[in-house]
């Protein structure tokens, strides 16, 4: 029985990352469907769930892609209420690569310091990674601080995170260098997950920080989220901190990717968003 991962895309064109490591992660063939909202996933999910006997359902899956993970959440929760009894089958939620990418980042800051009891900054959180950063890490205890250049769009994300995981996290606006100063004040970890190429924290910012233990930077593009370390950091130690650059989890990042696709065909009931995603990338760090 062939295992067909059907690519569920918010946007207007389906993302092809999602659509190559879908296949890297086992699907025998990937059906990209771009476009999708809870308003025409209907007959999608129908066709997915009826069409095979109980014993081959599970070779059937749903994967949730798309640059936005307020519409991704939106089409993940709309395709669950079609599931009813045995007639289900599994699916990932992963826009903009937020939860494995997400998932990756904690999973690393966990092989070097327990998050319970420490303060985290998620620099420009209000993204896709950062917010689902930020639930990891109050999940497992950290007090996280969410920052924007807007108050009110962070104050926006924390709400939306603490409604959809029970988590609380603290929001922030910054302004300026001042003001990402002030965040920092006896933080332990921080996070830059701001957009592609655009600086949010100079190594002057972070290298005589009396107690930052951690540095790590999402962004792989010139210039780097968080100046003074490198894209490729794996663990690196600079100015005594742990510092990690986008490259340096970007192989877990991936190999959590290919993993939950290949955990999608083992039963026909496994819904993976961000906790159950970190548990994956958990176990694939301890691995390696
Ligand atoms: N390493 C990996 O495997 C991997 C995988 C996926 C993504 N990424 C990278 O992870 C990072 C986060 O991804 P994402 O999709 O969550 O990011 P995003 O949505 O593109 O941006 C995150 C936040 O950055 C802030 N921002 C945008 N332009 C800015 C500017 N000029 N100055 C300051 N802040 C700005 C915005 O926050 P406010 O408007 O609220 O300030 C935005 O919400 C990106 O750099 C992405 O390339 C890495």
């Amino acid at each position: 029985m062939k295992k067909l991962l059907f690519q569920l895309d918010t946007d207007t064109i389906a993302n092809a990352f999602d659509t190559i490591a879908a296949y890297d992660g086992g699907a025998d063939h990937v059906i990209r469907v771009p476009g999708m909202t809870p308003a025409n996933v209907a007959s999608i999910v129908e066709g997915t769930i009826f069409t095979r006997p109980p014993s081959s359902k599970k070779f059937t899956a749903l994967f949730v892609t798309g640059s936005n993970i307020g519409d991704g959440q939106a089409l993940f929760d709309a395709v669950k209420k079609h599931f009813f009894g045995k007639f289900r089958v599994s699916m990932m939620l992963d826009s903009n690569g937020a939860n494995t990418t997400s998932a990756a980042a904690v999973a690393c800051v966990e092989k070097h310091c327990r998050p319970a009891g420490k303060r985290a900054v998620i620099l420009a959180g209000t993204g896709p990674v950062g917010q689902r950063a930020a639930v990891l890490l109050a999940k497992l205890g950290a007090s996280v601080l969410v920052t924007s250049r807007q108050q009110a769009r962070a104050a926006a994300v924390c709400a939306a995170m603490a409604q959809r995981f029970g988590v609380t996290l603290e929001a922030a606006g910054v302004a300026d260098a001042a003001s990402i100063a002030a965040c920092l004040d006896g933080a332990h970890i921080v996070l830059a997950t701001g957009a592609a190429g655009v600086q949010l924290l100079s190594e002057a910012q972070w290298a005589e920080h009396p107690t930052l233990e951690l540095i790590m930077d999402a962004n792989a593009t010139p210039p780097l989220g968080i100046g003074g370390i490198e894209m490729t950091d794996r663990g690196s130690e600079r100015h005594g901190k742990v510092c990690y650059g986008a490259l340096g989890f970007g192989g877990l990042k991936l190999e959590v990717h290919r993993a939950c696709v290949a955990r999608l065909f083992e039963t026909n009931d496994l819904l993976l968003d961000a906790p159950d995603i970190f548990e994956i990338a958990r176990n694939a760090a301890r691995a390696r």
